[in-house]
């Protein structure tokens, strides 16, 4: 089957699972589910899940509700990351606190999470629940994390990679491991599965930290230096601080303590990511980190779902 034809018929079974798990007929969360499936994304997580339960073996049906219930977590987090963030908008449309209001983004998102868990609990897999809550709370501190230190000049990478671990590297981690408990897979081999769904994870949030700075926006279809115009201090910046010497140091800085940036200081922020070859830095870091994974995808026999997952995994460093 041809990769494109597979992820297609994947989302749309996942969307079924969704819709079945999430039952209430209260008319704010029918209009809210409807919302956030429709809006959904590219589904990657469940899908990572599907693949390497189809790599480790796994005959049984189990992957459709565990790809949906880290689908579920995932939309509930970033209903609660838009109240947050206060974004307006979210892949494109109106978010859902802009559209129905913050407090009923919050509340609708505890929802959201306690039918994934109390589907998760029905499961019958203690070990699926233990890597799950673990990713709820990773969630959760990280975004403190982040709220208490994402404009402060004096974050490290130390606390950086703690953000994205607990934000983006958890869940990808536990899908990975998840793939392993269904399998029945040996426990040395499900913690080299959760590795590997980490380090996916930690390379896709680096990945769109570099996405902001490098990539133009007709390619991505992201506002380009939103993180800069918003004073974060992301991956690309932090790589330009260890780098920059104390005059250019310092002139980040005052670039990211002004209230506002203008387009003007756009320029001046590319132009010293440029002379530090910040961009060639994150490209050889993209490139290592591929080849671990694909070193790992090797230790599997040949097949269509190993390509899948090698040719995702490339389409990561094109970007
Ligand atoms: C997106 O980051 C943020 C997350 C994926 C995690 C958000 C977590 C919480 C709000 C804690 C609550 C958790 C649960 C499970 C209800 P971003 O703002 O950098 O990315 P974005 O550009 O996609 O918004
Ligand atoms: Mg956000």
């Amino acid at each position: 089957m041809k990769a494109s034809v597979l992820k297609d018929s994947l989302v749309r079974k996942f969307d079924k699972k969704l819709e079945a798990i999430i039952r209430e007929d209260l008319k704010i969360l029918v209009e809210i589910k409807s919302y956030t499936i429709r809006s959904g994304g590219k589904r990657i997580r469940p899908i990572l899940h599907y693949c390497l339960c189809q790599l480790l073996g796994y005959q049984g049906k189990r992957w459709l509700d565990v790809g949906a219930i880290a689908e579920l977590i995932h939309a509930a987090s970033l209903l609660h990351d838009d109240v947050v963030d206060e974004a307006e908008t979210r892949r494109g449309l109106q978010s859902v606190g802009s559209k129905f209001g913050n407090k009923t983004a919050i509340l609708a998102g505890d929802y959201l999470l306690a039918c994934g868990i109390d589907h998760l609990n029905g499961l019958g897999y203690p070990s699926l629940m233990d890597l799950f809550t673990q990713v709820i709370k990773d969630l959760s501190v990280s975004e403190l994390i982040q709220m208490e230190w994402e404009k402060n000049p004096k974050i490290t990478l130390e606390i950086y990679n703690r953000v994205v671990y607990g934000k983006t590297a958890s869940l990808f981690g536990a899908v990975a491991s998840a793939a392993g408990v269904l399998a029945e897979s040996s426990d040395k081999d499900r913690k080299k599965l959760g590795q590997f769904g980490v380090e996916l994870g930690s390379f896709f949030q680096k990945k769109d930290d570099a996405i902001d700075y490098f990539s133009p926006a007709s390619k991505s279809g992201k506002v380009p230096l939103k993180d800069f115009h918003n004073g974060l201090y992301t991956y690309p910046i932090l790589l330009l601080l260890e780098k920059a010497d104390k005059n250019d140091k310092k002139l980040v800085h005052s670039l990211f303590e002004k209230t506002e940036r203008s387009p003007g200081d756009g320029v001046v922020i590319l132009s010293l990511l440029s002379r530090y070859q910040i961009r060639e830095q994150m490209d050889a870091e993209f490139r290592r980190i591929a080849e671990n994974l694909m070193k790992f995808l090797n230790s599997f026999p040949e097949s269509s779902i190993r390509s899948l997952l090698k040719e995702q995994i490339l389409k990561l460093l094109e970007e």
